[in-house]
């Protein structure tokens, strides 16, 4: 029997029956996280016999345990602790699977203990803006002068690539990342997720290999699992992967392509110096690859640090960008584009019109009255001031509240903060914890694909989704729970070796 039990003490004298005592020490403790998930409760009589209490009061307690959702039985073999999700759906309001994690469904932990959020939960776990940062009354003008100025032709099928005024616009967004292009070059679509689909759909015949980093974004694993294609990855680090180790891949499995988020990576935050963008490239070149880049947040560079586009350097038409307006705008309008090379244009049009023919044309004359009124750039400031507040936040309160157990590297951009954590530490435990306190993160898992040994040690904490004022707060809880947690790993308080 754990020693935890032989602490619990009984007040004979209290008006409280013995057995709803007994409940509330282990309700406390569970809550609390000195009895964790799935920790074996004694036997009846074991219980009953330490405690110096008659049977009838431990199998009250008990049952008032596995009413309340704290804990179960299994037949045969004794009652255990429950997870604290198990009684969290009554509140619960919105399934996190709303957002970019949805794709990893084949992960069991998030399909039988999805992360649940209500309205009172800080959420780490999201890196999508909420809707009370969208610019409707703007957008409300432009849909309004659309729809006078187009009449009905703002309903007819659009052009494949895209309405040709809005990827003019988008011509004079780029460059600015010295991205100089043409009309030509740009194809409107329905969101990222959308490009990558097409991109696989275009490029990738079964059993062709495609090279990722790990961790990465869920949701273009899932489109390439979609294509059968056989995934291989590299270890994304701090600075961009081990260049040599990424060449031995290459060499190895001879990519179709490399899916890869240059800069303020999902779920990382680590960036690719520009170093390893130029030697990226050289590869693509004497290994004949091509280069996905996904350019979800690169704007968000709150330290200036002028990472360049792998598109800005491409000088043999290797890569193709895509870029999503998701995280600065309105992910519900599903709009980004690609910038496309030539060789490849005609095959990612005929993919992106067997799709959905083209992406609505309402919204695409409504986005680009928006960039031409100057409505984009006043929204991109504001978006970025907000985000930068939180990221600095962020950074202050992890300096001050995190254990020295754990690490991570400020990233200096993006909308999300890496966390390590110690070897052994359950990560499961701490998700169970924090959601008992109304608080949710993505735990490192589900951003792997499958061979980086760290797999479960990591979290990706994301204040996108966080008001300013709840930043402190919930991250000064959540580092609490850890520290408590990882005294349960190292109860002496040694520094354990990474
Ligand atoms: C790295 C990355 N790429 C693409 C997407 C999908 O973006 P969109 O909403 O533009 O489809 C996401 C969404 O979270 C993402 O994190």
């Amino acid at each position: 029997m754990l020693e935890i039990f032989k602490e619990i003490c009984l007040d004979r004298n209290s008006a409280a029956p013995l057995y709803q005592q007994l409940f509330e020490i282990l309700r406390e403790m569970i809550e609390n996280g000195r009895l964790l998930h799935d920790t074996r409760l004694p036997s009846i009589r074991e219980f009953a016999r330490l405690l110096g209490v008659n049977q009838v009061t431990v199998v009250t307690a008990f049952r008032h345990l596995e009413e309340n959702g704290f804990a179960n039985s299994r037949s045969g073999s004794g009652t255990y602790v429950a997870g604290l999700l198990q009684r969290l759906p009554a509140k619960a309001e919105n399934p996190l699977l709303q957002d970019e994690l949805y794709p990893q469904a084949e992960n069991s932990f998030m399909q039988n203990d999805q992360i649940l959020i209500n309205e009172n939960t800080i959420n780490f776990a999201s890196a999508t803006p909420t809707s009370d940062l969208f610019p409707v009354d703007n957008f409300k003008i432009v849909l309004n002068e659309v729809l006078d100025r187009d009449k009905g032709n703002a309903f007819s099928y659009h052009e494949s690539q895209g309405f040709l005024p809005l990827r003019e616009s988008i011509t004079g967004l780029i460059a600015k990342d010295r991205l100089d292009f043409s009309v030509e070059d740009i194809n409107i679509i329905s969101g990222a997720q959308q490009g990558i689909d097409i991109i696989a759909k275009a490029l990738i015949h079964p059993g062709d290999c495609i090279m990722t980093e790990s961790p990465t974004y869920t949701g273009a694993v899932a489109v390439f699992k979609s294509r059968n294609a056989q995934l291989v990855d590299v270890a994304m680090q701090p600075g961009g992967p081990d260049m040599n180790l990424l060449e031995y891949t290459v060499k190895k499995y001879r990519p179709k392509f490399m899916y890869t988020i240059p800069s303020f990576q999902n779920p990382t935050s680590y960036s690719y110096t520009n170093e390893k963008r130029k030697a990226l490239l050289g590869l693509a070149d004497r290994y004949d690859f091509f280069i996905v880049e996904d350019d979800y947040v690169s704007d968000l560079d709150f330290d200036h640090q002028g990472y360049l586009p792998l598109k800005a350097l491409d000088a043999r038409g290797r890569v193709i960008l895509i870029k999503s307006f998701s995280k600065l705008f309105m992910p519900g309008l599903r709009l980004g584009f690609m910038v496309v090379p030539p060789q490849l244009s005609q095959d990612l049009l005929t993919a992106k019109h067997t799709t959905d023919i083209s992406t609505s044309g309402l919204v695409q004359r409504a986005f680009d009255l928006y960039i031409r009124k100057g409505y984009w750039n006043s929204h991109f400031d504001f978006m970025y001031k907000i985000y930068k507040t939180r990221y600095e936040k962020m950074t202050d309160a992890l300096d001050k509240y995190l254990p020295s157990t754990c690490s991570c590297i400020k990233p200096g951009g993006g909308l999300n903060i890496w966390i390590s954590l110690p070897a052994g530490f359950h990560v499961t435990n701490l998700l169970h914890m924090a959601a008992a306190s109304d608080i949710a993160f993505a735990p490192g898992t589900i951003f792997h694909t499958g061979n980086t040994p760290d797999a479960a040690n990591n979290l990706r904490l994301s204040f996108a989704a966080v008001q300013t004022d709840k930043i402190e707060a919930g991250l000064e809880k959540l580092c609490s729970l850890i520290g408590r947690l990882s005294s349960t790993i190292y109860p002496s308080s040694n520094t354990p070796v990474f």
